[in-house]
């Protein structure tokens, strides 16, 4: 069992789509181990984001980010960083496929609506980044539904 740290970001909240992107991991399989809306520091989207600290999008994409309320998300389930990303789908929206996330409602690069841990070592970062207060352990009894 993995957990990955899933954000969804401010265009998703302002376009209303915080329903909608919840749901899909949801009915996925995965297992909600952590929630919550905040508005991010700036000193949190830095740290977040640090490794594209020498990019020259980082003063926009840390604008960004502190805009307005983001929703932070904490998914546990086998193999959840790479079955989050395959939701979420390429950085891109205009060349995301259609049935993930940035592919169905996305046009850019920068305004895609959502954030995925992208490997063990940053998830175990951005969890313990984001969610220092710790994550919920609870038995989601459908699971067994779900895993042969
Ligand atoms: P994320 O980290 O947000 O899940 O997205 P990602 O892995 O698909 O993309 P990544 O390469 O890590 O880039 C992080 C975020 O920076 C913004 N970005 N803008 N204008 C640009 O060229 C550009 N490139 C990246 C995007 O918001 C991207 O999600
Ligand atoms: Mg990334």
């Amino acid at each position: 069992m993995e957990t990955t740290y899933v954000m969804i970001k401010p265009d998703g909240v302002q376009r209303g789509l915080i329903g909608e992107i919840i749901g899909r991991f949801e009915q996925k399989g995965l297992k909600l181990v952590g929630l919550k809306s905040i508005i991010p520091s700036e000193e949190i989207a830095r740290s977040h984001y640090a490794v594209h600290s020498e990019r020259p999008f980082f003063p926009g994409l840390i604008k960004f980010v502190t805009s307005g309320p983001v929703v932070c998300m904490a998914w546990a389930g086998k193999d959840a960083i790479n079955v989050a990303r395959n939701l979420i789908g390429p950085t891109n929206g205009r060349e995301a496929p259609p049935g993930t996330i940035r592919g169905d409602y996305g046009m850019d690069i920068g305004y895609n609506m959502i954030h995925g841990s992208d490997a063990p070592d940053t998830a175990e970062f951005e969890l313990g980044l984001w969610f220092s207060e710790g994550l919920m352990d609870w038995d989601l009894t459908i699971s067994r539904w779900f895993y042969e």
